[in-house]
């Protein structure tokens, strides 16, 4: 039976959206039985996140540390999703040398707000590979999901796309 999986993006420059397509695309060659819908978190509500028990949530860091401008307003809508029950994992876009005290912070900031409702989170991410003085999404010595460099890793994104997905896939193939 195929499983239905809700991937949330927001960007500004659209780097987090060509890697959702990827991840869409990797996932699904991977287990063809899955179904990834990819919506952009613009203008959604709660309701839109809680009617999936799948989530890949994504977003990139802007301006030292700020939230991606649709995931600012969406923030206190995120707060209000129940996440018990749900299996959510997350990836981010961020610059590690330009912003290297804010590498990916974002993604830390939705990541304490889910854990605090209730998610199973999957999809924690090694730091090797990475250099950066500081992370908001780096918590007890690792990634709370995949960062990814196009700024400055672009020839990893593949390779890492293709590990990441092999880590959460069981938690989303079951
Ligand atoms: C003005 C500016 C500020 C940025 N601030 C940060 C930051 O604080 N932390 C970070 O990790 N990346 C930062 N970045 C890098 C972006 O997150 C990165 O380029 C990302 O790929 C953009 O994704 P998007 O195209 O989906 O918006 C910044 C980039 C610019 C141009």
């Amino acid at each position: 039976m195929g499983r239905k999986i809700g991937l949330f993006y927001g960007t500004d420059t659209g780097n987090t959206e060509r890697i959702a397509q990827e991840l869409k695309e990797i996932l699904i060659a991977k287990n063809s039985d899955l179904e990834i819908d990819i919506h952009e978190i613009y203008k959604k509500e709660p309701q839109d996140l809680q009617a999936y028990d799948l989530l890949i949530i994504g977003m990139p860091t802007w301006y030292d540390g700020e939230l991606q401008g649709d995931w600012e307003v969406f923030l206190p809508k995120f707060g209000q999703v129940n996440f018990i029950g749900k299996t959510i994992a997350f990836f981010g876009l961020g610059d590690q040398y330009g912003y290297s005290f804010y590498f990916g912070d974002a993604l830390g900031v939705f990541y304490e707000i889910a854990k605090k409702n209730g998610a199973n989170i999957v999809g924690q991410w090694p730091i090797k590979g990475y250099e950066y003085d500081a992370s908001k999404a780096e918590i007890d010595g690792q990634l709370v999901g995949l960062l990814i460099d196009v700024d400055n890793q672009d020839e990893m994104t593949q390779e890492r796309l293709e590990q990441w997905t092999d880590l959460i896939l069981p938690h989303f193939s079951k």
